[in-house]
């Protein structure tokens, strides 16, 4: 018999089938046994009558939370039962792998009058079981709304003409800055993992491909421990040609997010909002965009926060946070960009101004940073003159080369996918990820 998925199974009362899954809930009382089974698309009670089925005994008597089984039986329809008003009477359970019992607990359990309450395991002693962890019906709604998000984007800029491409991740020199860059063993010399698809995106650009985009994996040699930084995340990244300035980078973006997000709403808002306590909020066009100095004066004004005049070129963390609030207030939105940052304080490949601006921004989202996008130098004079400034001379050159023989003016951005995940779903980037990188993790 072939496998039926759980959800179509709820739609066939009266019919035999053949299900598949974890005993998500097990309660074995003196007549009668009651299994819950979870498959990645819904959850079903299997209800035995151990009377009339001493057959079942012996293979219920070794069932476990979490145990796989393969169930085949009757769909039966009774309202009285709480799970869909739907239950399957089996004529064979088998068991496929008997689960150990768990070494985590993924929820608090409530104390019982035998026992007392068990603490939720903390986020680290879930990641050591990340696999355990994930079979819960919040993360597994997390990957389905995720991969919704990902191709949703992919979508939109396939129809805008964008082509996907795949650029190597073993690269010879550090792509954003030298610090944060993991070198690896490469044979009998040095390797970078790269830090963005940076470089590669623009020889895209050298080589007449107009528009592109990439989903691929970044490492960054940061030490940090906060909720939002990991040393290696997917970056959602693009790049195209023919841009008359950084803002044609901006509109792009928000009605990428804007498309996305009004997907999203439409697929999972119920759910999101249900097992993560957030509304999906989908953004009014166009979002609204400050400079950074401006800003600065707004949250000193507003709520009396005061930087050192010599750090205004970039957005401090609080700044960043703070940044939600006033766009709440005063615009009633989710999203902020801010433009004009020193030039000093950005990467050497972005356009500049008159006045040493980078001509590029950040988008803010809920107070967290998902995107820096820019108009790019294209000129090669000037980018070898920027690149050797901030001291990246021989290591970038055959970058630099890209640009001696023809290069359209481009721009583009990069936005954090496991950001933009934990944002939608108020979560921490630990709780965001299949699985977490950090400065202490690199198992499992
Ligand atoms: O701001 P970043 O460093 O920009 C670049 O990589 C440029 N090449 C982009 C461009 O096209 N100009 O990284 C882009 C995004 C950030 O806005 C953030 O969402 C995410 O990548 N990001 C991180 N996410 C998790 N952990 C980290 N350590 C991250 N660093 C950056
Ligand atoms: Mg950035």
């Amino acid at each position: 018999m072939d496998r039926t998925y759980i959800a179509d199974a709820l739609k066939i009362p009266g019919r035999q089938v053949l299900v598949q899954g974890f005993v998500d809930n097990f309660r074995d009382g003196k007549n009668m046994a009651f299994i819950v089974l979870k498959d990645i698309t819904e959850k079903v009670q299997v209800t035995i009558d151990k009377n009339a089925h001493p057959e079942l005994l012996e293979t219920i008597g070794q069932l476990t939370a979490d145990s796989v089984i393969s169930v085949t039986g009757l769909v039966k329809q009774d309202d009285y039962i709480k799970l869909h008003g739907i239950e399957i009477e089996p004529v064979s359970i088998r068991i496929e792998s008997i689960a150990e019992p768990l070494p985590i607990n993924r929820k608090e359990i409530p104390a019982t009058k035998k026992k007392a309450a068990l603490e939720r395991s903390s986020i680290d002693q879930r990641i050591d079981y990340r696999w355990i962890d994930l079979r819960t019906d919040e993360n597994q709604l997390l990957f389905k709304v995720q991969t919704l998000m990902v191709n949703n984007l992919r979508q939109f800029l396939l129809e805008r003409g964008f082509l996907e491409i795949h650029t190597p991740k073993l690269i010879g020199a550090a792509s954003e800055s030298g610090a944060d860059v993991f070198e690896v063993k490469y044979f009998d010399r040095s390797a970078y993992l790269a830090q963005s698809p940076q470089f590669y995106k623009q020889m895209a650009m050298a080589s007449g491909l107009d528009r592109i985009f990439e989903v691929g994996p970044v490492f960054r040699a940061e030490k940090s421990y906060t909720n939002r930084h990991t040393t290696e995340f997917t970056g959602f990244d693009l790049e195209f040609s023919y841009i008359d300035s950084f803002r044609d980078v901006m509109r792009m973006e928000e009605e990428l997010l804007t498309d996305m997000l009004e997907k999203v709403k439409e697929k999972y808002g119920g759910q999101i909002e249900e097992k993560f306590g957030r509304p999906v909020i989908v953004p009014t066009l166009p979002f609204p965009a400050i400079d950074l100095r401006e800003l600065y004066d707004e949250l000193e004004r507003r709520y009396g926060y005061t930087v050192e005049e010599s750090e205004k070129g970039d957005m401090t963390t609080e700044a960043e946070q703070l940044s939600y609030k006033f766009v709440q207030e005063v615009y009633g939105h989710e999203f902020l960009f801010v433009t004009g940052f020193d030039a000093e304080k950005r990467a050497f490949y972005h356009m500049r101004d008159e006045q040493g601006r980078a001509m590029g921004y950040d988008l803010i989202w809920r107070g967290v940073e998902i995107t820096t996008g820019a108009q790019r130098e294209h000129r090669y004079e000037i980018l070898k003159k920027q690149a050797e400034e901030k001291g990246l001379g021989e290591d970038v050159k055959f970058y630099l080369d890209f640009f001696r023989y023809g290069c359209p003016p481009h721009g583009g951005f990069g936005l954090g996918v496991d950001r933009m995940t934990m944002l939608l779903l108020d979560l921490t980037i630990k709780e965001a990820m299949f699985i977490f990188r950090g400065p202490n993790r690199l198992n499992p």
